[in-house]
């Protein structure tokens, strides 16, 4: 966790906030992502590509409950995003996805947007957190810890070809 020293704001996203998301998805997501690394396996070199599937999961979350997801704002710009997923019947409360513009990364963006999104889960009534991170990505392994998340298993994705190519 670190501290801050930007003059960020953090509020609620707005459907006016979606091409910035998806630049900061596809940015953020390069190199970190499950899909990209299907698309690689199976040598898939055609539509619809890891970015597409990516972003279509983004933005299926954002429009299906706008109210739980938060940007943080650096002067008028959007230069970080957080979503959520509370489940009310499980009391848990998911953290899909968030990603950091690469330009202001190391300066507590991050830590800001959790923060804020552990607060909502909260008072949302959630009595859990959930987040997931892949084993490649070294950000995620040392940032949610640093927040008091505990791993409790680490699961295996397959994929293969349905062509037989
Ligand atoms: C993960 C990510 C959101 C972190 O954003 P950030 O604003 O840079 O994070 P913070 O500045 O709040 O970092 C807080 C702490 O997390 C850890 N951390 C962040 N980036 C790290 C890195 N590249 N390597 C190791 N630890 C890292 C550090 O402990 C850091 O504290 P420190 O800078 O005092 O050492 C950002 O790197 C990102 O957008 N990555 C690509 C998308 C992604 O991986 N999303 C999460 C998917 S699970």
């Amino acid at each position: 966790m670190r501290q801050p020293d930007l003059p960020l704001t953090i509020r609620g996203y707005q459907p006016r906030d979606q091409d910035r998301i998806r630049e900061l998805t596809l940015e953020g997501f390069d190199g970190v992502s499950i899909d990209q690394n299907a698309d690689a396996l199976l040598a898939l070199d055609s539509e619809p590509l890891w970015e597409t599937r990516k972003w279509a999961g983004v933005q299926a979350e954002l429009e299906a409950s706008p109210s739980d997801h938060f940007v943080a704002e650096l002067n008028g710009e959007v230069i970080g995003y957080i979503t959520t997923h509370p489940q009310p019947a499980a009391g848990i409360g998911l953290i899909p996805n968030m990603a950091v513009d690469a330009r202001y990364r190391r300066r507590g963006v991050a830590s800001r947007l959790i923060e804020h999104a552990l607060d909502y889960l909260r008072a949302s009534g959630m009595r859990v957190a959930k987040i997931e991170t892949l084993v490649q990505n070294a950000q995620g392994q040392t940032l949610y810890p640093s927040f008091g998340f505990r791993e409790v298993a680490r699961q295996i994705h397959y994929v293969r070809r349905l062509d037989d190519a």
